[in-house]
């Protein structure tokens, strides 16, 4: 399938919300967290793919700020499966070139994630590769209020005018440096956003699989990728060929 990729019209930016890893558990009886025990696979497919294809940023949607309404047991889970993930693949990350980073309110994590966070932030941070933003404590709304109280901060000190525009709020998200995602991805079949890059994803292309995330191979990234190659990116305007045809009708 990766032969059939177009080369020259892969998304720059990859956004994933990846869902359904309870669901995935309770199919086949098990506890939730072994749910998020099979989630890893997939996490670490998906970033080799990305960085073999070439991809400039990948986006993952790990842990919402409303994912603090479930019981501590589970979250305290999702805790030591980030602190493993990080320490067992900071070798592999770094030999992919990754630049590793994190969005959102990350400083209200335990104290020991904030650390391993901390160092793979910083083992990574000379690579050049592909950008890697794993979403936790993420919301976008809380992000677009953290962005306005920085405007406002840099209004009171006089670096900033009152007044905003859409660029100077793009300036300040938190994935600034990546752009806006080009393709989101949604795993276990919702068709909701579940509050992820709101502001970014105006015109994202979205494509939503049935499939549970622990389930999310590489050729369902390829399928995704293949899907998004044969849309009609218009940003409000004419399709891609439609100025030529005018351009004919207009010298006849
Ligand atoms: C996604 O899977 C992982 C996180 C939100 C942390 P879920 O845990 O939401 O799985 P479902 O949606 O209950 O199946
Ligand atoms: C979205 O999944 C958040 C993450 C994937 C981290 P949720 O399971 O939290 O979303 P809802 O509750 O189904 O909208
Ligand atoms: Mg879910």
């Amino acid at each position: 399938m990766a032969q059939m990729l177009v080369p020259g019209r892969l998304p720059r930016h990859i956004a994933v919300i990846m869902d359904g890893n309870g669901r995935w558990a309770r199919k086949r009886l098990l506890p939730r967290a072994a749910g998020h025990r099979a989630g890893v696979r997939p996490v670490r497919e998906v970033i080799e793919a990305c960085c073999r294809l070439g991809i400039e940023a990948l986006t993952l949607y790990a842990f919402s700020v409303e994912n603090w309404k479930r019981p501590r047991a589970e979250i305290q889970t999702l805790w030591v499966l980030l602190r493993r993930y990080l320490r067992q693949e900071l070798p592999e990350l770094k030999a992919n070139g990754v630049r590793f980073q994190t969005i959102g309110r990350v400083d209200a994590l335990p104290q020991a994630v904030c650390d391993d966070i901390d160092n793979a932030i910083v083992e990574t941070s000379a690579n050049t590769g592909m950008r890697l933003n794993v979403a936790l404590n993420y919301s976008g709304r809380s992000e677009i209020v953290d962005v306005v109280n920085g405007l406002l901060r840099q209004s009171h000190r006089r670096e900033a005018p009152m007044q905003v525009d859409e660029a100077a709020i793009s300036d300040q998200l938190y994935t600034a440096d990546a752009g806006d995602p080009d393709l989101l991805i949604r795993t276990s079949g919702e068709y909701r956003v579940s509050n992820f890059l709101l502001w970014q994803i105006a015109y994202s292309e979205i494509w939503v699989t049935d499939r549970y995330w622990p389930d999310f191979r590489t050729t369902d990234l390829l399928e995704s990728i293949l899907a998004y190659q044969k849309r009609s990116r218009r940003f409000g305007g004419l399709p891609d060929e439609a100025p030529s045809r005018q351009l004919v009708a207009a010298s006849k």
